[in-house]
Order: C-alpha cells, then sequence, then structure tokens
C-alpha cells in the first residue's frame, strides 16, 4: 500500500515536472519546439499590419542595418536564429531564457548579424532604442556580449482584435534593464522594431533551407 502511495507520488512528481518543462518550451507554427538548430521568420500573429521581421539596409554606415517589418503581408521577412546564451543549456529555446538572436542569411559582411539594442552606438539623430544588427567591418562584437545584444522570448497573454490569445513577444534588457517589451515605431513610412510599451506579438515560423 505504501509502496503503492509512493509510486503514484513520483509518477505526479514526474508528471508535474514533464509538464513543467513543456510549458517552459518555445514553439513554431506547426507546433515544433524551437531550437537553435533552426531558423525561423518572425511574423505577426496579428494580420493587417505588414509582414514579417527583416533587416533594413539604413544609409549611414555599411553592414550595419535596422530591423523592421516587411511592409506587405505577403513578405515573411528573413530567417533569425535564437541560441541560448549559456551554451551549456541545450538546444531548446525556453521561456524565458538569456539568448541571442541574429539574422541567418548570407551577407557580404563576413560575420554574425546578431541583434543589439542601438544606445549609444547610433549616431545621435538616430532614435536610442532601435533594434540594430550588425557592426561595422573589421569591428568585433564585445566579449562577452552586453545586455544589449541579449534577448528573452516570452509568452504573450491578452486578446488580440482577432480573437488570438497565443503568440510570443521578445523582450530586452538593455542598458540597466528591467526587461521591456520590444514593439513597432512607425517613422519614414516604415515600422521598426524598438524597445516599446505595446509589444509585437509574433509567432515563429521554421524556415526550410535554401530559403526563398
Ligand atoms: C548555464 O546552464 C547550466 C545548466 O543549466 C547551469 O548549471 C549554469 O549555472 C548556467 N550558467 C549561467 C552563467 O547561467
Ligand atoms: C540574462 O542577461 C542579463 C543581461 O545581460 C543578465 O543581467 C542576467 O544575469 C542574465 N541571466 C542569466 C540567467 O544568465
Ligand atoms: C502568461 O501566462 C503564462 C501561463 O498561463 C504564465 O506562466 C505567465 O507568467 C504569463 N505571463 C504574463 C506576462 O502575464
Amino acid at each position: 500500500m505504501n509502496h503503492l502511495l509512493l509510486l503514484l507520488l513520483l509518477l505526479a512528481i514526474s508528471f508535474l515536472c514533464i509538464a513543467g518543462d513543456a510549458t517552459q518550451l518555445v514553439y513554431d507554427t506547426e507546433n515544433h519546439e524551437v531550437t537553435s538548430e533552426d531558423s525561423y521568420y518572425v511574423l505577426p500573429v496579428e494580420h493587417g499590419t505588414g509582414g514579417g521581421l527583416r533587416m533594413m539596409f539604413h544609409t549611414w554606415r555599411r553592414c550595419n542595418y535596422l530591423v523592421s517589418q516587411a511592409s506587405s503581408e505577403t513578405d515573411i521577412g528573413l530567417p533569425v536564429r535564437f541560441v541560448p546564451s549559456n551554451e551549456s543549456s541545450g538546444r531548446n529555446i525556453l521561456v524565458p531564457t538569456n539568448i541571442t538572436v541574429s539574422f541567418h542569411i548570407p551577407t557580404t559582411c563576413i560575420q554574425t548579424m546578431y541583434w543589439h539594442v542601438g544606445y549609444s552606438r547610433l549616431p545621435p539623430l538616430e532614435p536610442h532604442d532601435r533594434v540594430v544588427v550588425g557592426k561595422d567591418e573589421g569591428a568585433s562584437y564585445p566579449v562577452p556580449l552586453p545586455s544589449e545584444f541579449v534577448f528573452r522570448i516570452e509568452r504573450y497573454n491578452g486578446t488580440m482584435r482577432n480573437g488570438k490569445t497565443k503568440g510570443y513577444k521578445l523582450v530586452s534588457c538593455a542598458g540597466e534593464g528591467p526587461w521591456k517589451d520590444l514593439g513597432l515605431s512607425a517613422s519614414e513610412n516604415k515600422n521598426w522594431l524598438t524597445m516599446s510599451n505595446s509589444p509585437f506579438v509574433v509567432e515563429f515560423k521554421k524556415a526550410q533551407y535554401p530559403y526563398a
């Protein structure tokens, strides 16, 4: 009797642990786990705002880009790769775990296209809270990567205009923190990814190589 009870208890505990882990995982649009070995398009859950996230050339410096939303809804953007900052934490991407985000595409700038929050690295005319990509040719990324390069994926809880309640949002703790949502800010007829009080609610669509 006691043994049975113990067994049941152990079963219950292991079930809870598994359930606990499962809720921590990030899933793609096909309900598969998001991993650091695949690339994903970052798409809006709510339609009517535009397409996926891509890097947008901005005239000021070669190999430096801004993250913006494709204007056309049919443009799924460019694939990104999420990698846990802590290399020992495995291939699955969990909420909330520190990750780096980079566009996973070939460029003439031979470097990882890491995302980071712009802050003081940008000329003074730029808003200081945009998500920027890349670095100058010949320059190196700081080691270890500072908080501007650290992101997390969090669940979004709330009802959107199309009735959907399931989605994710990206957050950053650039500077002193605390973790702040990334959202879209409109200027120059484009939606730019910036620190924001209103999150950009997204889903992740696995990219098939070679990318379209
Ligand atoms: C990295 O992950 C491992 C395994 O989960 C953990 O033991 C270690 O404390 C983590 N390191 C940091 C710096 O968070
Ligand atoms: C996550 O990143 C932030 C910013 O770099 C850092 O302060 C925090 O300690 C990191 N957390 C873990 C668990 O590594
Ligand atoms: C969203 O809901 C999940 C599961 O119900 C919960 O773990 C998480 O803390 C919630 N997040 C926010 C920001 O409310």
